[in-house]
């Protein structure tokens, strides 16, 4: 398994594997690896051949009160996590070579980045919609890999794609938990213990969602009553940034829980930002 910090290169890798007629997959990353991401790769490495992990922790998607400066860095452990999970080249780019001196162009997907955690960062779906873009124009996948934990920029992604006519499969993986039902993300490690403890509760009130709507709730209000209460007594460091529950295509909320719906909510603890989803 190669490392390049460098499109040139990056792209003559790739262009010598795709005459040698393989399937290109891309696993898009900000580093910091867990098992989640590791699913993903290995997702990626049985639906192509050869498979891309980019790490490039991408500053146009964090406002500037965010968390860029404290997201955890370890590219070393990531590559190694990265070849035993099966991934073939390391893109890891640094912030220059992707932003060059005078970078003025930006993908903006309307209207599904305005609610959820659009609506609380102003501004991120656009950073995340260019660095997606410009990583596929980059590697030129057949198919690209992403998590379903991040449902909204899965959604994002797919409208780009479809918009844009970009040709490349989009393949959502499951979200991957820990024992205890808390998604696993790179941000569960700037957690404190307790926090860490109480963010469990996360998961407890999709499973209650789960029940509600299964034994016959329509009202998506009760729902979100019902978990925010479980949230506020289970997990009182955090609070809560939204609980939605909306149609899983068009990213609306509903007042009656769709067909297709999809319960998502962001949990803000004092220094870290969570967020999780479920399929209802
Ligand atoms: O999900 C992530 O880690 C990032 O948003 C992505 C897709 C790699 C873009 O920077």
């Amino acid at each position: 398994m190669r490392t390049t910090t460098r499109i040139d290169q990056l792209r003559a890798v790739v262009a010598a594997q795709r005459r040698r007629g393989r399937r290109i997959g891309l696993v898009p990353t900000m580093g910091a690896l867990h098992e989640g991401h590791l699913s993903l790769i290995r997702l990626a490495k049985r639906k192509s051949d050869f498979v891309v992990v980019s790490i490039f922790l991408n500053p146009t998607q964090f406002g500037p009160k965010e968390d860029l400066r404290r997201y955890p860095r370890d590219l070393k452990g990531d590559a190694a996590k990265c070849r035993r999970a099966g991934a073939d080249l390391i893109f890891a780019p640094g912030v220059k070579e992707v932003y060059p001196e005078g970078f003025s162009t930006y993908v903006n997907v309307e209207g599904i980045t305005q609610g959820l955690c659009g609506a609380s960062r102003p501004g991120h779906f656009r950073g995340v919609a260019t660095v997606v873009c410009k990583l596929l124009s980059m590697v030129r996948p057949d198919l690209a890999v992403f998590g379903q934990k991040d449902a909204q920029q899965a959604a994002v992604i797919k409208r780009m794609v479809r918009d844009l006519d970009l040709a490349v499969k989009i393949a959502i993986g499951p979200i991957v938990r820990e024992p205890d039902g808390l998604a696993m993300s790179s941000r569960n490690a700037c957690l404190t213990p307790e926090e860490r403890k109480q963010a469990a509760a996360l998961y407890r009130s999709l499973k209650l969602a789960r029940r509600m709507v299964r034994d016959g709730e329509r009202e998506t209000g009760a729902v979100k009553r019902e978990m925010a209460r479980l949230l506020r007594r289970e997990a009182p460091l955090g609070a809560i940034d939204y609980i939605e529950i909306v149609d899983n295509e068009t990213l609306r909320p509903e007042r009656k829980v769709p067909g297709k719906a999809l319960v998502a909510l962001a949990v803000k603890f004092p220094k870290t930002r969570l967020i999780d989803n479920a399929v209802l």
